[in-house]
């Protein structure tokens, strides 16, 4: 498949895990990709092997989304380098435990200036460059946090949740200029974020027993086929909702 051939993508998160996946899979289908990720020199080293191996036009860019003003930087830059963009893929995002009653401010505002607050920015900055096309698409890293129940994740979960019901806003905003926009609410993917999951001192681990999908963990690619598809014209009707990937986990 070549769905993106003549395509122009910015990707966030795309040093590791879903968003390199992501990054790949758009690539190998034909699209231009400027990758964006708080550890620039991880994404230039993907998008040099990017375009060696599609022979796409591929950009790098260090950008730590919780910095609103350098978020617009990039973008902008991002925009001129790939003479527009018509897809946002916003994956970046960072995942801590602690038990709530425990949690400094510090610590619930760090996540949700990444997850949330990082979601805005980027989106935002994203959305003059969006709409200058006919058409357009936004996918969003959303998780299964967001509406199961996780425990010792209770800013993650805001966040996650938030991003759902961000993107939904976005979508009834902007549908009549031709902007999808949609979630993807992933669960259980093999990634560094994944297995360096730990509970917090003490906790019991029977509680994560509900997050738990009954086949294996997915690989990256098995999200990143799913944010493929919905940033697709494949899914041209999809607008305003959330995709589950997680195995079955919350069935
Ligand atoms: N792995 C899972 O099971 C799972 C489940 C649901 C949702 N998600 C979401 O998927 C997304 C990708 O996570 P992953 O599992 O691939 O993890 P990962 O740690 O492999 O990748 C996350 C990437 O985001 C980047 N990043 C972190 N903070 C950043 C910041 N402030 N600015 C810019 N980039 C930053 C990291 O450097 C990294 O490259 C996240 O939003 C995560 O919440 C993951």
């Amino acid at each position: 498949m070549k769905r993106f051939e003549g395509k122009n993508v910015v990707i966030t998160g795309a040093a590791s895990g879903v968003g390199l996946a992501t990054a790949e899979r758009i690539a190998e289908e034909g699209g231009n990709v400027a990758l964006m990720d708080i550890n620039g020199e991880g994404v230039q080293k993907v998008a040099e092997d990017l375009a060696k191996r599609f022979g796409v036009k591929t950009f790098a860019y260090d950008l730590d989304v919780s910095n609103g003003a350098q978020a617009k930087e990039r973008i902008d830059e991002a925009a001129k380098d790939l003479g527009g963009f018509d897809t946002l893929l916003h994956i970046a995002g960072i995942l801590r435990t602690y038990h709530t009653h425990e949690m400094t401010y510090e610590q619930w505002h760090h996540i949700i200036n990444v997850n949330l607050h990082g979601t805005f920015y980027v989106n935002h900055a994203a959305l003059p460059h969006l709409l200058a096309n006919r058409f357009s698409a936004i996918v969003n890293m959303s998780s299964t946090s967001a509406i199961g129940s996780h425990p010792w994740m209770s800013a993650y979960a805001a966040s996650k949740g938030g991003v759902i019901s961000f993107t939904r806003a976005l979508y009834i905003e902007y549908v009549k200029q031709g902007l999808r926009a949609n979630c993807v609410v992933g669960g259980g993917i093999a990634t560094p974020l994944h297995s360096d999951f730990k509970p917090p001192a003490g906790g019991d681990m029977d509680l994560m027993r509900g997050a738990m999908p009954y086949v294996s963990f997915a690989k990256p690619k098995h999200a990143a086929s799913v944010i493929a598809f919905l940033a697709s014209d494949d899914a041209r009707f999809i607008n305003g909702t959330e995709i589950r990937a997680d195995g079955g986990a919350l069935s």
